[in-house]
């Protein structure tokens, strides 16, 4: 078995799919590892370190996917080089199946079989394997350091010889895996956390971390979760009324950051140019949903802007600005993933198991996966 591991080549991606230590681990399986030439450069993981663990470091792609079984990397095969890979090769990444419908279809015709990790389905036995949240909880972190990196203030309340200086107010805006993080990261620097979300369940977890929890309750929010555990889109009246509650908490705050996203849909609209308006100047926004839309309206992909005196981050693909840590936890997601299909030194996929159906996206030539085949 043979397993190549790619040098990413997307904007920013600075991430890498393997580690030296995930690599003794591949090996250990059965697997022939080869990397590709400064794959891990950008992640603090030289082509030397990965030598010394037992990998092949190849320059040239061709000869490393010609015939590789199972091919690692963080965003996927671009669509142009898919035909490099060796038919009925497997290929592991996050892959932006619905955003990239075309580059699906170019797996298909190369006879890959592709595997979009974050189509992992959130059970118990996959958690191990969860991209999602691996990258998630990172990004909440990044988010709150980002934030300070860009406020003229501290967080913590401090008592000095000088005078008191008031600690500094964040609200969290969606309380899923990055937002509990973000949370209590803030808690952590001595911030006065507040939090909000649609799902019921998010308050018990926002409080056990130490943060208020602000909500719009209603009987809507009873079916806000799904029954993997994520959010649906809300009617207008409940649209209308959180917006009145989050302009009025949002006014008293230093720093916001907003994580809310839902599943196939555009993030949701939290934050108006009117709220930006009434926050005081120096505070600071940050996005994570930019990517997917935005949850401020003011927030631009990959730049910081400063409106109304208040600065608004908005980072494209926040966990590669931490590539080390999240390489690794990435890198140890797809060894789980990998794992369980290797049977006595063959790769041996079930392709009735619940894992591998839902997060494969194509097959024999074909786009197999149940949720872009229901989507028109
Ligand atoms: P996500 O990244 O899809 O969304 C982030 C958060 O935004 C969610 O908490 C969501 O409820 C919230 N949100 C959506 N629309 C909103 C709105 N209009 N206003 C305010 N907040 C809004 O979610 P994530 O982080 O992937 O987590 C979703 C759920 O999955 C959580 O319940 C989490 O605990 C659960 N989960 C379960 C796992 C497992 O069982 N293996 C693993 C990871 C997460």
């Amino acid at each position: 078995m043979k397993l190549a591991v790619l040098r990413e080549g997307r904007d920013a991606e600075k991430r890498v799919a393997a580690t030296p230590e995930t690599v003794k681990k591949l090996i250990a399986l059965g697997f022939e590892v080869s990397v590709e030439a400064g794959a891990g450069a950008n992640a603090s993981m030289p082509d030397t370190a990965f030598a010394d663990a037992g990998a092949k470091i190849e320059a040239d792609r061709k000869t490393l996917l010609a015939d590789a079984d199972v091919i690692f990397s963080v965003q996927g095969l671009e669509g142009a080089d898919a035909g490099l890979a060796k038919k009925g090769a497997a290929q592991l990444a996050v892959l932006n199946p619905f955003g990239e419908k075309d580059r699906m279809q170019a797996y298909a015709d190369a006879g890959l079989m592709a595997f979009a990790m974050e189509f992992v389905p959130r059970i118990t036995r996959a958690q191990s394997m969860d991209v999602l949240s691996s990258q998630s909880n990172l990004a909440g972190y990044k988010a709150v350091l980002d934030a300070c990196a860009e406020y003229g203030r501290a967080l913590p309340m401090m008592m000095t010889a000088a005078g008191t200086i008031a600690p500094a107010r964040v609200m969290v805006m969606g309380a899923g895996v990055a937002g509990l993080q973000a949370i209590a990261t803030a808690k952590r620097l001595g911030a006065v956390v507040s939090a909000t979300d649609v799902r019921p369940a998010a308050k018990e977890q926002v409080e056990s971390l130490g943060g208020k929890f602000v909500m719009v309750e209603s009987e809507e929010t009873k079916a806000a979760e799904t029954s993997g555990g994520y959010a649906k889109e809300m009617s207008d009246d409940y649209k209308a009324k959180q917006a009145a509650l989050i302009a009025e908490t949002l006014a008293k705050q230093d720093i916001a950051i907003t994580t809310a996203l839902i599943p196939g849909r555009p993030a949701p609209l939290l934050i108006t140019e009117d709220m930006v308006k009434s926050m005081k100047p120096g505070s600071v926004i940050v996005d994570l949903a930019v990517e997917a839309g935005g949850n401020c309206a003011l927030s631009k992909p990959g730049e910081v802007v400063e409106v109304h005196g208040v600065k608004i981050v908005g980072h494209k693909n926040v966990p590669s600005r931490l590539a080390a840590d999240a390489s690794a936890l990435f890198a140890r997601n797809l060894v789980h993933f990998i794992t369980p299909v290797v049977k006595e030194g063959a790769l041996a996929f079930d392709f009735e198991d619940q894992i591998i159906k839902e997060s494969l996206v194509t097959k024999d030539g074909a786009i197999v996966n149940e949720r872009l085949k229901g989507e028109k």
